[in-house]
């Protein structure tokens, strides 16, 4: 499967500027999509660099496989799964990681993938097509109410209770396997919008999330990453909503508290340290990266770094995080 729409890297500097701590390191790219950002990882990186990126997208792993360089290691599967690949390569620790979550402009602008409401394609919306069931299978199968809580939580869509209604109703007569079928749908159940934001937004996005179970694969794959990030090393994660900031925001925030037992006497140079450290407020992209490229407009970065585990080291923790 080959599509011709590129993909913008969101933040890319910025991000690239915060995992990359040594240039002679070994770093990880969760989410390599077309690999903008691990080209940068690696222009950053010397002779003796590594990098090992992660795509569960086939489309991922065909534009992973055009890349020559030797210091790339590329492997298709999901982030939870990260652990399994560092063990397959014999690392224990990484120097620094990178999510950029969500999903890619070749995922939205390809029909064929049926993740869009703007263009007309089968309703399919897997990252991973090879496995899982579509939307549409799933659609036709579920019952309303859970139909109407994916669509509620995922989506945070105030509408759930009637879009949910109306698809029952709507697939009654005729199964919804198309992406403008279901949009239809939706804009029927959907009385007002947010300005610049169509009836069937939430819709998509709660049902993309569900389907790829993507909340799920971040509130796994953190704690692997945490563990598996070298002293001084950075996990750094840039979100698209909400709902995946809160994960890794409370994340990072659990791991920069230290875990001190209750009722037992401890002297201060005996007191556990926190493991993480945040690096500063979430980073939004500037204006004139919005201006060029609108899929910026929502991204939040959070940057954390592996505490030291030695006496003195100085724990700075900023509790001022948005
Ligand atoms: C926003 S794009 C990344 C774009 C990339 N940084 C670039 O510059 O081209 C997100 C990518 O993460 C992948 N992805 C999302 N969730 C994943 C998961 N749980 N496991 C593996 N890959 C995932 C998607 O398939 C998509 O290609």
């Amino acid at each position: 499967m080959t599509n011709v729409v590129s993909h913008s890297p969101v933040l890319l500097r910025e991000a690239v500027d915060a995992v990359v701590t040594d240039p002679s390191g070994v770093y990880v790219d969760g989410t390599f999509g077309r690999g903008g950002h691990s080209k940068e990882i690696l222009a950053r990186l010397n002779p003796t660099g590594r990098l090992i990126a992660i795509d569960r997208d086939p489309d991922a792993a065909d534009a992973a496989k055009m890349q020559s360089d030797p210091r790339l290691t590329f492997v298709k599967t999901r982030m939870s799964d990260l652990g399994r690949v560092l063990d397959a390569m014999n690392l224990e620790q990484v120097d620094g990681m990178l999510f950029d979550l969500g999903v890619s402009s070749p995922q939205l602008g390809t029909p064929a993938r049926g993740f869009s409401f703007q263009r007309d394609g089968p309703l399919d919306m897997r990252m991973d097509p090879t496995t899982g069931i579509s939307v549409a299978d799933w659609l036709s199968n579920v019952d309303e109410a859970s139909l109407r809580e994916v669509i509620r939580d995922y989506g945070e869509e105030r509408f759930a209770k009637q879009i949910a209604a109306k698809i029952v109703a709507a697939r009654c007569i005729k199964p919804i396997v198309s992406t403008a079928e279901l949009s239809s749908v939706v804009a029927k159940a959907v009385r007002t919008r947010e300005r610049r934001q169509h009836a069937a937004t939430r819709t998509f996005q709660a049902l993309r999330i569900f389907i790829n179970q993507e909340l799920e694969e971040v509130a796994l794959m953190l704690p692997v990453a945490a563990k598996r990030i070298r002293p001084g090393g950075r996990l750094v994660v840039i979100s698209f909503h909400s709902l995946e900031d809160r994960i890794v925001k409370r994340f990072i925030q659990g791991q920069a508290l230290a875990q001190v037992p209750r009722n037992l006497p401890l002297r201060a140079r005996e007191m556990p340290r926190p493991s993480f450290r945040m690096r500063g407020r979430g980073v939004r992209p500037r204006q004139d990266e919005v201006d060029n490229n609108p899929r910026a407009r929502s991204a939040l970065m959070r940057v954390a770094e592996r505490c030291v585990d030695s006496p003195g080291d100085g724990i700075v923790v900023n509790h001022g995080v948005e």
